[in-house]
């Protein structure tokens, strides 16, 4: 939609105020080409009041096949190393940053490509909205798409990860590895990683909200 004067309005901006009517409204967003290759846009998914909120960079090739986010290898890893921190996945909001698959055809694999800023940008009126919505008590950056999507700048992940810092007025952040990253370091380093990753899952936990 345009307004009066002509400038094109970014669709997360008109959508309504739930998790339904944005995932809805998201079906048809195309502000970045990312669209026009993937098979559907894949929203966030989980409890619209969760107190964590957790982001991941965009869609994998299954996600994009299921439409729902982190249910392929690295969606696997991570609600193992949720479950192994004491966080029910079904109690959390899972999300992407971008949420179209981008790829590059190779025969017949499609191979993840790393989103660039300009499709980061255009995909955070959505994450923002999301936000608002949900209102988490501690998002959850995993990756550096994610860090860069909620802080707006390109930020080291390594040198930040596992801390908690505040975000926003009774919001706080923390930043942590891609569960993606845990699948590709070499062997001998995988059970270290993985329990770094648990460690700082573990601080989450602590902002899931009492039952
Ligand atoms: N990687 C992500 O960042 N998100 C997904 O949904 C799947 C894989």
């Amino acid at each position: 939609m345009k307004t009066p004067s002509g400038i094109e309005l970014h669709p997360a901006i008109q959508a309504g105020g739930t998790i339904e009517a944005l995932r809805k409204a998201a079906i048809t967003c195309r502000a970045c080409p990312l669209w026009k290759n993937a098979t559907q846009t894949v929203f966030g998914e989980g409890p619209s009041r969760a107190t964590l909120m957790f982001v991941g960079e965009q869609p994998g090739d299954q996600e994009d096949l299921a439409g729902h986010p982190f249910v392929g290898p690295a969606g696997q890893l991570l609600t193992r190393a949720m479950a192994a921190a004491g966080i029910p996945r079904e109690q959390v909001y899972v999300t992407n940053a971008v949420k179209h698959f981008k790829f590059e055809l190779r025969g017949k694999r499609r191979l993840h490509k790393k989103p660039i800023d300009a499709e980061i940008t255009a995909c955070y009126a959505w994450l923002k909205r999301e936000i608002q919505v949900v209102a988490p008590s501690l998002l959850i950056a995993l990756g550096a798409t994610a860090v860069r999507s909620l802080l707006g700048r390109a930020t080291p992940v390594m040198a930040n990860r596992g801390k908690l810092q505040e975000y926003a007025p009774d919001m706080s952040l923390l930043i942590t590895v891609h569960p993606s990253f845990l699948l590709r370091v070499p062997e001998q380093e995988k059970d270290n990683e993985y329990r770094q990753f648990v460690t700082d899952l573990k601080l989450a936990r602590r902002f899931l909200r009492s039952t």
